[in-house]
This record gives structure tokens, C-alpha cells and sequence, in this order.
């Protein structure tokens, strides 16, 4: 066992702005005043790394909801936001990039406080693709354009008509966001829709309310008008399914569990909403007999290790060519047991606590049904320390098809390995069996193959010799239960638009 839990030189004291924001209970944002939960309460923020609580937020309920959807809807009916220039528009976005990078390092703090993540990565990657997905979005503001559509109606013989399309904002959006990414979660959602012209209630999860409130003031800082973005705190079915069944809502996004995405699209029926979802997954990542290992292994064990598992695109499922399989397995545990397990704040960290003790139940109840149902820990397979959320990372061998270790999304540093014989019809069945459909990879020198078999997995993004590969110009979401509609790139911003067909006899 490798943890490092005490406190020492190495742990990155917070910074001044980062222990303000903390100091005092968080409000909440709606129509650009900073307010407490109509019914006063608070709820506690928590450490992952020791169980100890570090903040208050406000528990906001339907009555707060219902504020803060007012004010989005005044906004968007009446206000300035949607009636900009898109110019203008597109400037107010870039300056939340570059608010972002001016507050990198308070924001990093916040964010592996908050949710535990090593502070490395946070500053490496959180914060960093936060801004970029801004600045990315700032200049999709101008470019949003319909089409001339030559017409030929054949009951009106000689007629001659000017139609085209407008690309129109949808509306009022609510946004539900979980914690494993929860500034780059806020980031991916607000982008697309402030480019597109949309007002927005945001509710942040409840495990990691810091970082998006401390966005939001940026957000204010940055010039957008009061009302266009209102962000609340609060539990799910308390905050959550009252804004996913808003009547004056016309689109939510959701990500989160596959459980609620469900729940959302039921309250949405009621109205017809639009909705989006990113959800779970359960991705495979095949290594090839050709692959070159010395980049497999380490790519193996980061794409299951990443941000402690809690990925949902983690490739959970490891396959693995039989003719390597022993050496991979072994490789990859011995990456696992060499991760130093830590507090975020410690700069040697490279996996910290899973985010809270819910999390740390589940993902330790699946280990001990890997063990009942007969799967081994190569490594790992315990709790890590006796503080705090930490699990150790692990390998499970020996497990079948029909295990729930295997079948359903863990969340956590666990990855089942299985062999296979040949790169055929059936390696990729047993990929594609999985009601998720989110990500895949493959480790492969063989270019050709690597892109056949890219073209027949049933998931939303196939990595090639890499993983966990992120951008702003990227479109991200699932096939299958992993979701609806994609998150980035300018697919993104489809989800966020009417199309208006006008017709003029001329
Ligand atoms: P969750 O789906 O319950 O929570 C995500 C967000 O939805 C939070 O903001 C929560 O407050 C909100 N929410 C919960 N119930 C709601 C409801 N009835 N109506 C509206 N909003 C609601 O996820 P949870 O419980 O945190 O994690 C459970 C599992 O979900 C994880 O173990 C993991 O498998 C999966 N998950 C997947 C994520 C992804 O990125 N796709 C992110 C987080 C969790
Ligand atoms: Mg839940």
C-alpha cells in the first residue's frame, strides 16, 4: 500500500482567494444577484480526502428553481443576451476563457479540494480545457448560418419563392451536471449554449457545488447580463427534477447516471422539452497482437486509472490478445500498484480519493461482488488508508461475461481483463455487448485493421493508440444508453438551435 496521507511540504497550501471562497456559505446565482436558498437551509461540501467538511452551499429547492427559471425566461424574452450582436456575444464568451486562465490556479485548488483530483491534473487539464472549450465556442457565435433553399412547388407552376433557414436559439436551458469533472462539465454545457444565444439555469452537483459558483462570478465578471446564466446548488430530486420538469424550461442537458438520464427524459415528456443526456459506459479497449506495449500498458492503465475511474468513458473493459495477455495484465498491475494514491493537494498525488463516501460504497460493493462471483484481484481489490474516500486501483482477472463487475459501469480504478484469440467477428461482439456505447479504444501497429474495427464499434468515440484524448473541436457523447445527442465541436451546437424555414413568395 502506497498512500501518502499526511499532510507535508509537498501539499499546495490554498491561496488566498480560494480559502475567501471557501470561508463563507456559498450563495447562489439567479438574475445576477447572489442569493441564499429561499428556505434558508445549507448543506455541507466535504473533503473526499478526509470526510471533513470545508464549505456550505445553499440547498435550493423548487421555489429557488422557479426564480431562477423566471429570470432565465425574462432574459431570454426580454432581455439583451439573445439580441446582441453575435459579435458581441462571441466576446463576452472569449473573456470567460480568459477569466478561466487568469484564475487558473484558484480554480485548480477549488476543483481538487472540492472533488479530490490530483491538483497536477486540475491545472494540467481541467482548468486549461474549461478555457480553451470557451474560447473554442466564442467563435462559433459568428458562424452560426441557415442555407438558400432553391424551391420547386409543383402546384404553383412559375411561381418563384425566397426561402430559407434561420438557426435560432432554443430557449430557456437547464443543466444538471455530476462531479467527477465539475468545472469542465459546466464548461461543456455553457459553452454551446451561450454561443447559440440560449439563457441558462445550471444546477451543479451536490458533491462539488465550488467550482461552478466561482465560474459563475467570472461569467458576471466577463460581462454577461444578469439573468442569462442562473446557477443553483442542490440535490437531485429536490433541485434537479423540479428544473427537468420546468414548463418554461425548453431544453435540459443532462450527464450523469443512465438512473436519472431516464428519470429526465420522463419529466421531460410531459412538455415535450428537448433534452440531451451523456450518461454511462462500460468501454472496451482491445490491444492487438501487433500493438506496440510499451504504449499499450501505460495507455491501458491510464484509461481506466484516470481522474480514480470515475470517467464515463473509462475503457473498464480491457481485451486483450491472448499471446500478450499474461504480460499486459501483469504490466498493467504493475502500473497500478506503483500510483501514488494521495490527498489532491499533495503534488506527488496521482490518484486521489473517489469523491465522496456513496461513491466509496458502491465502488467497494462491487469489489466484493467481483470476489463473491469469482473474479481475482491481480492487485489492489481493498480500500486504501483508513481516512477518506481512497480505493486502492485494481485489476480483475478471471471474470466472466455475465459478472456485474463486468457488465456494469463501476466508477471507480477497477478494470476487468479478459483474453481473446483472434481479431474477428467475435472479439467484436463481445466489445459491443454492453447496453452502453460511449467510447472505445485499440492498441494496434496495423493502421488498416485499427480503422476497420473503429468503424464497427458501437460507441461514440474510438481512440487509436491513445485514450482519454479530449477537445473543444471534438464531439463527444453516446450511442446506445450512453446518451443523447453529442457534447463539443459544432454538433454541440445543433442541440442548442431551432431551425426556422421561411418561405416568401417573391
Ligand atoms: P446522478 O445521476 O444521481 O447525479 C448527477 C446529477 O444529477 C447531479 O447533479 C444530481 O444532483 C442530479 N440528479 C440526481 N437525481 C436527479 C433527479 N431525479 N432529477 C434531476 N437531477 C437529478 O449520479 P450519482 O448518483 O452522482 O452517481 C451515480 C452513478 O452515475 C455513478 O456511479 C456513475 O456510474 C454514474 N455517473 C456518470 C457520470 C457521467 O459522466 N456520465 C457522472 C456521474 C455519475
Ligand atoms: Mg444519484
Amino acid at each position: 500500500m502506497n498512500a501518502q496521507m499526511n499532510a507535508n511540504a509537498d501539499v499546495t497550501p490554498l491561496n488566498a482567494r480560494a480559502q475567501h471562497f471557501i470561508s463563507q456559505p456559498r450563495k447562489v446565482l439567479i438574475d445576477g444577484r447572489w442569493v441564499s436558498a429561499k428556505s434558508g437551509q445549507t448543506f455541507d461540501v466535504f473533503n473526499p480526502a478526509t470526510g471533513q467538511r470545508i464549505a456550505w452551499a445553499a440547498a435550493c429547492e423548487k421555489p429557488d428553481v422557479d426564480a431562477a427559471v423566471a429570470a432565465a425566461r425574462k432574459a431570454f424574452d426580454e432581455g439583451p443576451w439573445p439580441r446582441m450582436t453575435p459579435s458581441e456575444r462571441g466576446k463576452i464568451i472569449w473573456k470567460i476563457g480568459d477569466l478561466i486562465q487568469t484564475n487558473l490556479e484558484e480554480l485548480a485548488q477549488l476543483e481538487s479540494l472540492d472533488n479530490g483530483k490530483p491538483i497536477v491534473v486540475a491545472r494540467a487539464a481541467d482548468v486549461p480545457l474549461a478555457a480553451d472549450l470557451f474560447h473554442y465556442m466564442a467563435g462559433w457565435a459568428t458562424k452560426i448560418e441557415g442555407n438558400t433553399i432553391a424551391l420547386s412547388v409543383p402546384y404553383t407552376p412559375g411561381a418563384e419563392y425566397h426561402a430559407y433557414t434561420r438557426k435560432e436559439p432554443i430557449g430557456v436551458v437547464g443543466q444538471i451536471i455530476p462531479w467527477n469533472f465539475p468545472l469542465l462539465m459546466a464548461a461543456w454545457k455553457l459553452g454551446p449554449a451561450l454561443a447559440t444565444g440560449c439563457t441558462i439555469v445550471l444546477k451543479v452537483a451536490e458533491e462539488t457545488p465550488l467550482s461552478g459558483l466561482r465560474l459563475a462570478e467570472l461569467c458576471q465578471e466577463a460581462g454577461l447580463p444578469d439573468g442569462v446564466l442562473n446557477v443553483l446548488t442542490g440535490f437531485g430530486e429536490t433541485c434537479g427534477a423540479p428544473l427537468a420538469a420546468h414548463p418554461q424550461v425548453d431544453k435540459v442537458a443532462f450527464t450523469g447516471s443512465t438512473e436519472v438520464g431516464k428519470l429526465i427524459v420522463k419529466a421531460a415528456a410531459n412538455d415535450l422539452k428537448k433534452v440531451t443526456l451523456e450518461l454511462g459506459g462500460k468501454s472496451p479497449n482491445i490491444i492487438l497482437d501487433d500493438a506496440d506495449l510499451d504504449t499499450a500498458i501505460p495507455g491501458a492503465a491510464n484509461a481506466i486509472f484516470f481522474n480514480q475511474g470515475q470517467c464515463c468513458c473509462a475503457g473498464s473493459r480491457l481485451f486483450v490478445h491472448e499471446k500478450h495477455y499474461d504480460k499486459v495484465v501483469e504490466g498493467v498491475a504493475e502500473f497500478a500498484r506503483n500510483i501514488r494514491v494521495g490527498p489532491g493537494l499533495d503534488t506527488r498525488t496521482q490518484m486521489g480519493p473517489l469523491v465522496s463516501q456513496i461513491q466509496f460504497d458502491r465502488v467497494s460493493g462491487f469489489l466484493r461482488s467481483g470476489t463473491e462471483e469469482g473474479a481475482r484481484a491481480l492487485c489492489g481489490g481493498n480500500r486504501a488508508g483508513t481516512t477518506g474516500y481512497f480505493v486502492e486501483p485494481t485489476v480483475l482477472v478471471d471474470t466472466t461475461n455475465d459478472m456485474k463487475v463486468y457488465r456494469e459501469e463501476i466508477f471507480g480504478p477497477v478494470v476487468t481483463a479478459s483474453p481473446f484469440k483472434d481479431a474477428d467477428a467475435d472479439l467484436l461482439r463481445r466489445a459491443n455487448d454492453t447496453t452502453y456505447g460511449l467510447a472505445a479504444g485499440i492498441y494496434t501497429r496495423d493502421i488498416g485493421k485499427a480503422h476497420r474495427i473503429a468503424n464497427k464499434l458501437r460507441a461514440g468515440t474510438v481512440w487509436i493508440n491513445c485514450y482519454n484524448i479530449f477537445d473543444a473541436a471534438l464531439p463527444f457523447g453516446g450511442y446506445k444508453q450512453s446518451g443523447w445527442g453529442r457534447e463539443m465541436g459544432h454538433d454541440a451546437l445543433n442541440n442548442y438551435l431551432e431551425t426556422k424555414a421561411i418561405c416568401a413568395a417573391i
